[in-house]
């Protein structure tokens, strides 16, 4: 809170509402009192200029590019830590000393089966079922199986729901590509770090051992890690959302899932791919160029432009070097990196994209990564979703225990008709 006070001239009084400061980022003007007070509401689809909540997870600096997780940049978590370290990090606020990550890595890997009994799940789904279609059936699903941490006023439950959720994603994750492909699920291995086991429950089969390849493990950990939260981007505001009814955390979760599947968010990924095939050749891109310029044309440049990124996405740097480093040390040379690259440089010294500062943004070049991985592109978004539910468990939790919390509930500005009288069906003209 400041001594500072922001003044409304508005059409029913002038008002003066408290400023709040925040520890860095721009300050808010504290409108909770704002229609008691003037009989007003304010007006603002897609959230643009309005703060739903206070959050010490994590910080973004659009117009810098800077992304810190609990006051740790980006890049320096993805190039040094462990995918558990980050979680940690997001859900408990500190990074672990050398036992609590020790003991978190235990609790973690304790938790990665799932009920026998969740597998009947998948055999309800056909076999070319979009993997997001089943994850939000069987994260769903989760409620039904562990009752005992559904008592959202139980901190220990959520702590223990928490971990189910890290914990379960790979696995269900891989059971989704599994059955995909008719092959039989694998059991995680817990002596595997969280991304070599989940390499291994994808990628491996029964009939032989499964050795985790260094180069794509470190590559797994470092999308892991650019996508574990991202503030309150439409998927975590789902989650909070749900949550602020006092739903059970598996149940926002499943939320979460439906909303990360939108092209417009994490489906970006895979359209960004899909959309860098179709371009096809680097003769071809001045005509995609122009069709995203063209207003009468619905077609966007996928992976391009951000909400809040407007100089860089500080993700996509870690990415575009990752996507360089794998593509080389896997031997593979994919002309679709050709296509990104020059489509990137076009497009950056474009004036459209210069006005509307539209860059690339974290999809899209981990596409050409997790191709060249062996993932099919229907997969990236459930990779988005694995990584991201570290930040939404975060989120709920600090959710679930600030006192300030109240259930969501967005007021609207109504256009509909005014009250007129039912008229009988045979009466209607
Ligand atoms: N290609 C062409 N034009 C674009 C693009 C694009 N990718 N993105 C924005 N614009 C234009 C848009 O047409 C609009 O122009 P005008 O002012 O003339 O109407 C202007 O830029 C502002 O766009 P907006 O839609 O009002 O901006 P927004 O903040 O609502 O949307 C966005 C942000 C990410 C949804 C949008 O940039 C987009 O659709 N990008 C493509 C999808 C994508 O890559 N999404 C992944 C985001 S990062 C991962 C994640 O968070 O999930």
């Amino acid at each position: 809170m400041t001594d500072k006070s922001a003044s409304m001239n508005l059409p029913t009084g002038n008002f003066d509402f408290p400023v709040l400061e925040g520890t860095v980022g721009p300050e808010v003007v504290d409108i909770r009192k704002l229609y008691a007070r003037s009989g007003m509401f304010t007006y603002d689809p897609g959230f643009t200029s309005t703060a739903s909540c206070e959050s010490a997870i994590t910080y973004i600096d659009g117009e810098k590019g800077v992304l810190l997780h609990r006051g740790y940049p980006i890049d320096q978590l993805a190039e040094h830590s462990t995918f558990m370290e980050v979680a940690y990090l997001l859900l408990r606020g500190e990074l672990p000393t050398q036992q609590e990550l020790d003991e978190f890595t235990y609790t973690i890997s304790r938790h990665t089966m799932v009920h026998e009994q969740l597998a009947v799940f998948f055999r309800g789904f056909r076999r070319d079922a979009h993997p997001m279609a089943v994850l939000c059936g069987v994260v769903g699903a989760l409620s039904a199986f562990y009752h005992d941490s559904t008592d959202i006023t139980d901190p220990e439950q959520r702590m223990i729901a928490s971990h189910r959720l890290i914990a379960k994603m790979p696995t269900l994750v891989a059971m989704a590509f599994k059955y995909s492909l008719g092959q039989p699920f694998m059991y995680p291995l817990n002596e595997l770090s969280f991304t070599g086991n989940f390499l291994r429950m994808t990628f491996g089969v029964p009939a032989e051992p499964y050795e985790v390849n260094p180069i794509i493990e470190n590559a797994m950990r470092r999308i892991f890690i650019l996508h574990a939260d991202h503030e309150q981007n439409a998927s975590t505001s789902t989650v909070r959302l749900a949550g602020s009814s006092g739903a059970n955390p598996f149940a926002c979760i499943a939320a979460g899932i439906a909303c990360l599947w939108g092209p417009a968010h994490g489906g970006a990924n895979e359209a960004a791919l899909n959309m860098l095939r179709e371009i096809g050749d680097v003769k071809r891109i001045p005509e995609y160029i122009a069709r995203a310029k063209d207003k009468n044309d619905p077609f966007r440049l996928m992976g391009f432009g951000h909400r809040v990124y407007k100089n860089f996405d500080p993700r996509a740097k870690v990415m575009k070097a990752t996507a360089d480093e794998v593509l080389k040390e896997l031997n593979i040379s994919d002309p679709v990196l050709d296509v990104a690259k020059e489509l990137e440089h076009i497009a950056l010294n474009d004036e459209y994209f210069i006005e509307k500062k539209l860059y690339p943004n974290v999809d899209f070049y981990s596409g050409i990564i997790l191709n060249a991985i062996g993932f099919p592109t229907d997969m990236f978004t459930a990779l988005f979703a694995l990584a991201r539910t570290v930040g939404w468990v975060a989120q709920w939790n600090e959710m679930i225990a600030d006192p300030e919390q109240k259930i969501g509930r967005p007021r609207q500005l109504y256009v509909g008709h005014t009250r007129r009288e039912y008229v009988p069906v045979n009466q209607r003209g």
